[in-house]
């Protein structure tokens, strides 16, 4: 079982020269940042890198710098072993693995920020969350070099960020988005799953009831103010702390919803330990 394992690297000599090979040999390399303790929806990121590329690079780093002071850096899960298991047969053939040393090896002098996108929403509640996001994903783009990078759709802000910075920094590397991976109830795959009791995970689920709910509203054009007040209340009600339940525009996640063709209706929530977030994309009639 050991021999379909991905090959790990944890320097970023080692894993230029690794690549400077490939890339000789004529390779597309695919890559997919994460920050490990791997779900379905992370092997599913990487299959779908597999179908865009030759060979597929996979980063787990637990990035400090995106994390606040108060927030789960120290608890989360760090499960090297488990991933590597996990990635066996599957498209990828390279995790990098670097410690903060490595990535940081002079701390952090230069920031990529995204000043508009990165204060709304999840931005909001966690100042400086998106800033770290922008400069680890850069700092991992500029390593790897890669043809297309893939990112989750549940994260749906983050990948607006990154796309934005690839797309400002002229960045030579296609950014793909893809659907997001869910438990049969509807629950979002999320390495943050781990902190809910079985009670809490099964309350999860109305989080996508409430989502879907909502879709459906705006598909029909009908009620869809009281819709996101009564679905407020009854996650509320439910026992969840909402940070917000909002509509917005799919392109740029600005407030003029309404009269946008395509919207996200996003949500985040604590439930006991664990801040969920998901959303859905809906077409507007
Ligand atoms: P992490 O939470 O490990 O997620 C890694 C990638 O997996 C992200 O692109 C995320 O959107 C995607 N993902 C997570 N859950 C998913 C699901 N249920 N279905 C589909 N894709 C899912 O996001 C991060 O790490 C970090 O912020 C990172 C981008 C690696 C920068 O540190």
């Amino acid at each position: 079982m050991q021999s379909d394992r991905p090959l790990i690297i944890s320097s970023v000599t080692d894993l230029r020269a690794h690549l400077a090979d490939m890339r000789s040999q004529g390779s597309r390399i695919a890559f997919v940042p994460t920050m490990g303790n791997l779900h379905q929806g992370h092997l599913d990121l990487v299959a779908h890198a597999g179908e865009r590329a030759d060979h597929t690079v996979v980063s787990i780093f637990v990035n400090p710098m995106q994390f606040g002071p108060n927030e789960d850096f120290d608890a989360y899960p760090r499960t090297l072993e488990a991933d590597s298991e996990a990635l066996a047969g599957s498209a990828c053939q390279v995790i990098f693995a670097p410690t903060v040393r490595e990535m940081y090896p002079h701390g952090v002098n230069t920031e990529i920020d995204v000043p508009g996108l990165s204060t709304i929403l999840c931005g909001h509640h966690r100042p400086g969350h998106f800033k770290g996001v922008a400069t680890v994903v850069t700092k991992l783009l500029n390593i790897v070099q890669p043809d297309v990078a893939v990112f989750g759709n549940k994260d749906y802000q983050q990948l607006k960020v990154i796309q934005t910075v690839a797309t400002d920094l002229l960045l030579p590397v296609e950014i793909v988005g893809v659907d997001t991976t869910r438990e049969p109830s509807g629950l979002a795959m999320s390495s943050r799953n781990a902190y809910l009791t079985e009670d809490q995970r099964a309350l999860a689920a109305n989080l996508y009831h409430s989502l879907q709910t909502l879709a459906d509203a705006v598909r029909r054009d009908q009620g869809v103010s009281t819709t996101l007040r009564k679905e407020k209340a009854r996650l509320s009600a439910l026992g969840f702390v909402l940070d917000y339940l909002e509509i917005r525009n799919a392109d740029d996640l600005t407030q003029s919803a309404m009269e946008a063709d395509t919207v996200v209706i996003l949500v985040a929530a604590k439930l006991g330990q664990a801040r969920l977030i998901d959303n859905v994309v809906v077409q507007t009639p």
